[in-house]
């Protein structure tokens, strides 16, 4: 099958020692392509076609392929399937019916289908490569393996690749990845270490199909082309809000297993919409082609986006996405699924650029038309008294047109009455000869348009990008963790509130209206039951707080929103406690995801939290800097922190970085703590501390079998964890069990089997460190969420 079609693949290199994209040409020689769930849905609908039209693109340059389709079934049955699908692929307009069978012949003689299972498959398969590369005598240029297989298999393909298929210095390596990336913060924290263990950084291509569509990969060119245009007016003063959208007429049947567990939110908005808002809103890099200064700019609209709590969302579920439910996941009759198929989201940013801009993301199943588009509406500050058709009485927007709608093409659009925007020559062009359309609200005459000259598949687009090493439409850790530290805390509180039933397409009416008012989102109709039956299999437990006790202490429970609802109330009631006692209110918080919805809370809600009396400290830190997205106080600060008024000089983060380096243990950075805490606090006694518990029984930094009990009268350690960054700093428990108040907040469904066995275990403080939470003389008090309880 190694036929030497030879091309001359000149391609640009992957990214320079910088973070700078340098067009340089790359080594020329072998390329394998590795598709892993080759015939797949994804595979068979855009990945062959993509991989194809890669291959005809570079027919007349120097490097030779081999295309192999990886799955999990055996050879004997999969690969008359495999060849069915590739047999599909189709060339472009341009080429003649012969000369198109000529390239189809040679691409299916260049592929092959393998069983991809074993590490011996993975083995044989590299030996493959090997043999033919030798046979042939030609250099290897690269191996691309493409992995369109649930995310859960990732990381045992990665290791399998890394032990594997490596190839020889001087080749590249790259493994291209689908969504999704996890569930949440956490979970894709995990995955992304995981994958970092076996493969570099570099090496990995996180794929965003929406960074692949024209119209999306061309909105920072357009703002830097029209700068000239666009600098006065991309601004607070001019822009009245943003919309985002992503209409879809389709329902999710035959994928019920997987869309229940992830939602609209989670599936479109956590990465194709927010990757939208983060190009529309970014600084402009100076260096367009610099990926390291695209996703620092990212970064930094991240950290000023004001936290997204439950009155920023407004969730919906189309009426028969519960039957489907139920059948496709074989569940009863009273099942009740609370995932969203339609999501409207407000954000804002807090830079003065953008202060007050609301930013409005919407997506939907079933709903009236499929479409998707970006709108940014301008304030109009001009009052037409009588002839309300004249240019300067219409709105003035631009509009991104991602594609589909009424336009059914992708274009954008630039409203007259605001400015012509540049037209490079080359791969864009003007349309002036319309069908009669409206787009959102303005006859399409009423517009500048311009449109791709050619239209280009997302993935073949991205597909000639990865050939090419180019990242920066590709999704790195950081943007990752950083839209996930955006949505997770949107998603905990969400989880247990009941999405509004609509019946789908164009009964909905008005029913998913919305309004904004000052900083929230809500639906502009009353609410409208449909289906009663979608309330029963709740019982009384919904929406009550419960109280009882836990291993003997005094428990809170109820769902997570109201959960984190009291818990926020009750830090309050202390905060005044103690302020109107003795003038001040010492609170040591904890890291992790579990108290982020309430920071929110306490952000977003309590607007007279004694915050000017109160004192911030830390029950734990990572020893890494606080510029890290994995630093506690790094997400303190950004959650909440930067948020409320609190004095400076109140703020009290762990010193885990003395002498510009981390942890060690002669820099006494635990002492220095110690002696704050012992100057500051009265008696070393904490007002209020906030815990976690871990999978291992964890709490603090304080983690089993590291013999915390030794710890002694000391009141902050260093101390170790068996999960990366290994390196903590954290309080201990003398310093904890000194406190007068001790929360402990577990939530989510995961925490359940642990409950279940804390409710069961004896005290055993260096197996199961939480056990050793015991406030000599104050109180402790459990906050768990239903989830946790009753799983
Ligand atoms: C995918 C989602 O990422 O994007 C789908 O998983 C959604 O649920 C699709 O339908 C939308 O993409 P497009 O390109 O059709 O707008």
């Amino acid at each position: 099958m190694f036929v030497a079609v030879l091309l001359l693949l000149v391609t640009l290199s992957v990214q320079g020692g910088n973070g700078e994209e340098k067009a340089e040409a790359q080594r020329p020689g072998h390329v394998s392509v590795v598709i892993v769930g080759a015939t797949g849905d994804l595979a068979k609908r855009y990945l062959w076609q993509g991989f194809f039209e890669q291959y005809v693109n570079q027919v007349s340059g120097g490097n030779t392929f081999s295309f192999y389709g990886g799955g999990l079934s055996p050879a004997s049955t999969a690969t008359p399937v495999f060849f069915d699908i590739v047999k599909a692929v189709s060339c472009s307009k341009e080429t003649s019916p012969d000369r198109c069978a000529v390239l189809k012949e040679q691409f299916l003689r260049l592929a092959e289908y393998r069983q991809l299972k074993a590490l011996e498959d993975y083995q044989e398969l590299a030996k493959n490569i090997e043999k033919e590369l030798q046979q042939e005598g030609i250099p290897e240029a690269g191996r691309l393996f493409y992995l369109s297989v649930p995310a859960f298999a990732y990381a045992d393909i990665a290791d399998k690749i890394n032990n594997s298929c490596r190839p020889a210095s001087g080749a590249w390596l790259r493994v291209v990845l689908e969504k999704p990336f996890g569930h949440d913060f956490r979970s894709a924290q995990l995955l992304a270490s995981q994958l970092g263990s076996s493969l570099k950084d570099e090496e990995m291509f996180r794929i965003d199909h929406y960074l692949g569509k024209q119209v999306v990969a061309k909105i920072l060119p357009f703002r830097v082309e029209n700068k000239k245009y666009l600098d006065p007016i991309w601004n607070k003063h001019h822009i009245e809000r943003v919309e985002i959208v992503l209409k879809e007429t389709l329902d999710v049947k035959g994928r019920i297993p997987f869309y229940d567990q992830y939602g609209v939110i989670r599936d479109v908005m956590q990465n194709h919409l927010t990757e939208v808002m983060t190009l529309l809103t970014m600084r402009l890099p100076v260096n367009m082609s610099s990926t390291e200064e695209v996703l620092q700019n990212k970064l930094q609209i991240f950290s000023n986006l004001l936290p997204i709590g439950k009155n920023q969302a407004v969730t919906g579920q189309y009426q028969a996405y519960k039957t489907s439910v139920q059948q496709e996941m074989n569940k009863t009759k009273d099942h009740v699924s609370l995932t969203p198929t339609f999501a409207a989201v407000l954000a804002h940013i807090d830079e003065a650029q953008y202060e007050g801009v609301p930013i409005i993301l919407i997506s939907g199943k079933m709903l009236d038309e499929r479409v998707g588009y970006a709108r940014i509406l301008f304030k109009n500050n001009v009052f037409c008294l009588q002839n309300h058709n004249s240019v300067h009485c219409k709105p003035k927007q631009i509009v991104f047109h991602f594609g589909h709608g009424q336009l059914k093409y992708p274009a954008i659009l630039v409203s007259k009455n605001l400015f012509k925007p540049v037209l490079k020559e080359g791969q864009w062009k003007e349309v002036t000869e319309h069908t009669d359309v409206d787009v959102l609200g303005l006859p399409i005459s009423d517009y500048y348009v311009q449109t791709p000259s050619e239209n280009r598949e997302a993935y073949s687009e991205l597909i000639s990008q990865i050939f090419a090493g180019r990242k920066n439409s590709f999704i790195s850790a950081e943007n990752l963790l950083a839209s996930w530290g955006l949505w997770t805390p949107l998603l905990t509180s969400l989880a247990g509130s009941f999405p509004r039933i609509y019946p789908g397409g164009a009964d909905n009416g008005d029913m998913l209206d919305l309004r904004v008012k000052g900083k929230d989102i809500s639906y502009s109709s009353e609410v409208v039951i449909i289906g009663v039956d979608q309330m029963s299999g709740t019982s009384a437990k919904d929406s009550q707080v419960m109280q009882g006790k836990f291993r003997s202490a005094a428990m809170v429970s109820a769902w997570s929103e109201e959960l984190v609802e009291r818990l926020a109330a009750d830090i309050q009631a202390s905060a005044e406690a103690a302020v109107r006692e003795g003038g001040v209110f010492h609170l040591a918080l904890s890291g992790g995801s579990s108290p982020l919805a309430l920071f929110h809370r306490l952000a977003l809600h309590h607007f007279s939290f004694p915050w000017r009396d109160t004192h911030v400290w830390m029950v734990d830190e990572r020893c890494v800097p606080p510029t890290e997205l994995e630093s506690n106080f790094h997400s303190l600060h950004d959650h909440l922190l930067q948020h409320v008024r609190i004095p400076y000089f109140n703020i009290h983060p762990m010193p885990v970085q003395l002498n510009q380096r981390l942890c060690v243990e002669e820099d006494a950075g635990a002492l220095l703590y110690e002696k704050e805490v012992r100057k500051l606090v009265n008696g070393s006694s904490f007002h209020f501390v906030l815990l976690g518990v871990g999978y291992d029984g964890h709490t603090a930094s304080l983690f089993p079998d590291s013999k915390v009990s030794e710890l002694g009268d000391r009141l902050v350690a260093l101390t170790e964890s068996p999960v990366k960054p290994h390196q903590r700093m954290s309080l201990t428990f003398s310093a904890i069990n000194q406190a007068r108040t001790v929360a402990l907040l577990v939530m989510g469904k995961g925490k359940h089997e642990l409950i279940t066995q804390l409710s069961r275990m004896k005290d055993n403080p260096d197996k199961w460190p939480v056990t050793g939470v015991k406030p000599d003389d104050g109180k402790l008090v459990w906050y768990i969420d239903y989830d946790a309880l009753l799983g």
